[in-house]
């Protein structure tokens, strides 16, 4: 579009946008309704994210991505707080699985630690580590980062989703970790290439605006056709999938 062009309509614009509406009617410039419907509500439709009503939006992300990297869940295979994901996208790759827990007191747990040191978990030791929506709980991100790679054997693949556009989902003294951050495709690259260096770390983001106002409603993934979920909009990033490889040595 040309300058002028560009000029003359961002102009259109501001001058439209101060007139009054009464004018802007009788001008015919006036915006069409919105029709809300539901929508229109200061408390969410279901404000635990969609439990009741399905699956969760941010679930039916995650295990696209897990989908589209299970040849990387091989091995020895760590989790956290359960192992449901290592059984589902592993099976019978997967030769030892682990879960790891902050606290004492989650039965499936066979690691207590806190991913920010973990001196008590060796070094090259796993060969995938499945690490949903965790690190956003996790105020020093950079140190559970180093730690992560630190723990995988070489070639080893770290597959880590977060937040993008969410609610708040651990309000602090819910459990014995609070929730700090939210992430965008270039915070992302930086941080996990500054951990596994550039060139091991591919990250992919899902969501577009009609999935991102359904999640914060705590709409759920099947009241939204399959295209509707799969239609991707990289300025409305709901879900940020990281996968991260350790080089060898
Ligand atoms: C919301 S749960 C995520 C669990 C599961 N991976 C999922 O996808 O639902 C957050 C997890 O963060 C872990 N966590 C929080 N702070 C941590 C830390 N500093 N080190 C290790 N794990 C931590 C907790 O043990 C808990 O399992």
């Amino acid at each position: 579009m040309s300058l002028l062009r560009n000029v003359k309509t961002k102009s259109k614009k501001v001058i439209k946008a101060m007139l009054p509406s009464s004018l802007k009617e009788k001008m015919g410039l006036s915006v069409d309704p919105i029709d809300f419907g539901d929508l229109r509500r200061l408390q969410a439709i279901d404000p635990d994210f969609g439990f009741s009503r399905g699956k969760v939006i941010d679930r039916y992300y995650i295990e696209k991505f897990l989908q589209e990297h299970a040849g990387d869940v091989r091995g020895r295979v760590l989790e956290l707080g359960d192992s449901s994901y290592t059984k589902r996208y592993g099976g019978s790759r997967v030769t030892k699985s682990d879960v790891l827990h902050y606290t004492k007191g989650n039965p499936q747990a066979t690691i207590i630690a806190d991913l920010t040191t973990a001196t008590n978990i060796e070094s090259n030791t796993f060969d995938c580590i499945i690490f949903t929506q965790t690190l956003q709980m996790i105020y020093d991100h950079h140190a559970a980062l180093k730690t992560l790679q630190r723990i995988l054997r070489p070639n080893g693949v770290l597959l880590c989703t977060a937040n993008g556009i969410s609610k708040i989902c651990r309000v602090l003294g819910t459990d014995p970790w609070g929730e700090y951050w939210r992430y965008t495709a270039q915070s992302s690259k930086i941080m996990f290439e500054e951990a596994f260096k550039a060139g091991n770390v591919k990250v992919t983001t899902y969501g577009n605006v009609l999935t991102a106002i359904a999640f914060l409603h705590g709409v759920a993934a099947e009241e939204l056709s399959e295209s509707e979920l799969n239609y991707h909009d990289s300025k409305y990033e709901v879900l940020i999938g990281v996968r991260a490889e350790k080089t060898a040595p």
